[in-house]
């Protein structure tokens, strides 16, 4: 086992948008495992969009990190010392540690990953927080039911791609919006989605509604926010359902935008408008993953990954989110399995 720990610190916070210098490398001694704790090697670490909430001061869905904090994620990774717990060298497990080589974690903040459910990658994004995500969000909050039409935004991302997935099979008409024809592709011949709009090709997304969703929309699984969410207010049916479950369009906005507000929509449609965080879902994270296993097992649900190699090249993984370079769940693969 090599003696350097590489970690990535919070260097500086940024104004609008992130870059490189958003992020410090730095270089430790590999930490030792306390009483109760254990020595995890990183093998996957997941960058996702609430990050950029955590690397301001002000309040976002997640505490911020302070300058100088270690940067933290969902991270799949293999034990290597455990001291006095229940995990034992090899065992692949997951938790929120560092974006890191190596990090201590208490055992009892850290799960256990079942290679034989599926690829062990999998804890991170469609058996895990992201696909959990969809899943409540979707079936408690958006609520779409047979025959009805479903907008998702940011289809073709972690979440999103999951959440018009799901959507389908409760039998509802499916439109996804995207950032490019391939990812509109992707949804439409990959994951059987009814009609994928390709948002960078058009600013008529009013019109593009009324192509792809003729019937107005019933159930709206917001990711992005903005300028496209103003449109699908618009098309709103009576008794809508809206969940908010992210609006990366925003995150990186230095002040809000004003302007057209669809919210005159919601008096004429009786529609409900919801906000979410998966965490509120806790107490049955363990029932969705198994339901999104089998529905992977048995073909139902379809995901992809984007795996760029490397902890060093982590912060280009997490700046290209916010530039739609990820199709699916945006992965960083720090290590190889060796047990
Ligand atoms: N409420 C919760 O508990 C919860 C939990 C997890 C995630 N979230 C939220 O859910 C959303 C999706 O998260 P994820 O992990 O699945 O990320 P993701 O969708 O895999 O990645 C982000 C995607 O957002 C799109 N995007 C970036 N900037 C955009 C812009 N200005 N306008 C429109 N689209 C833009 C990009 O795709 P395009 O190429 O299509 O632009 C990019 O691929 C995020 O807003 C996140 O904050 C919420």
């Amino acid at each position: 086992m090599p003696e350097t720990n590489r970690k990535y610190l919070l260097a500086k916070r940024p104004d609008g948008k992130p870059d490189r210098d958003t992020f410090e490398l730095v270089e430790e001694d590999v930490p030792e495992p306390g009483p109760g704790e254990v020595l995890v090697r990183t093998l996957y670490l997941s960058v996702d969009p609430y990050m950029r909430g955590r690397m301001d001061a002000g309040e976002s869905y997640a505490d911020p990190w302070e300058v100088g904090d270690p940067l933290r994620a969902g991270v799949v990774g293999e034990v290597v010392e455990s001291n006095g717990t229940n995990f034992e060298e090899g065992d692949v497990v997951t938790g929120n540690l560092q974006w890191a080589d190596y990090a201590t974690a208490r055992g009892s903040d850290l799960q256990s990953v079942n290679p034989d459910l599926g690829p062990i990658s999998t804890a991170l994004g469609v058996l895990g927080m992201p696909g959990r995500t969809a899943y409540f969000g979707t079936r408690e909050v958006a609520r779409p039911k047979a025959g009805d039409t479903f907008v998702v935004t940011g289809a073709a991302g972690a979440v999103g791609s999951v959440a018009g997935q799901i959507a389908k099979l409760s039998g509802a008409r499916v439109v996804g919006f995207a950032g490019s024809d391939e990812k509109v592709a992707f949804l439409e011949d990959e994951l059987g989605f009814d009609a994928g709009i390709n948002y960078e090709e058009t600013d008529d997304y009013r019109a593009a509604l009324d192509e792809a969703a003729p019937d107005g929309v019933d159930s709206y699984f917001d990711n992005v926010g903005g300028p496209i969410t103003d449109a699908v207010f618009s098309k709103l049916n009576v008794d809508a359902r809206v969940a908010i479950c992210g609006q990366i369009s925003l995150y990186n906005a230095e002040e809000m935008p004003t302007g057209p507000r669809k919210l005159g929509k919601l008096i004429e449609t009786r529609a409900r408008v919801e906000g979410f965080l998966v965490g509120d879902f806790a107490p049955r994270f363990e029932q969705a993953t198994r339901q999104l296993g089998e529905w992977v097992a048995e073909d139902e649900i379809r995901y992809r990954e984007t795996v760029t190699e490397g902890l060093e090249n982590a912060p280009d993984a997490f700046l290209g989110l916010f530039e739609g370079e990820n199709i699916g769940k945006q992965l960083v693969q720090v290590g190889e399995r060796e047990a």
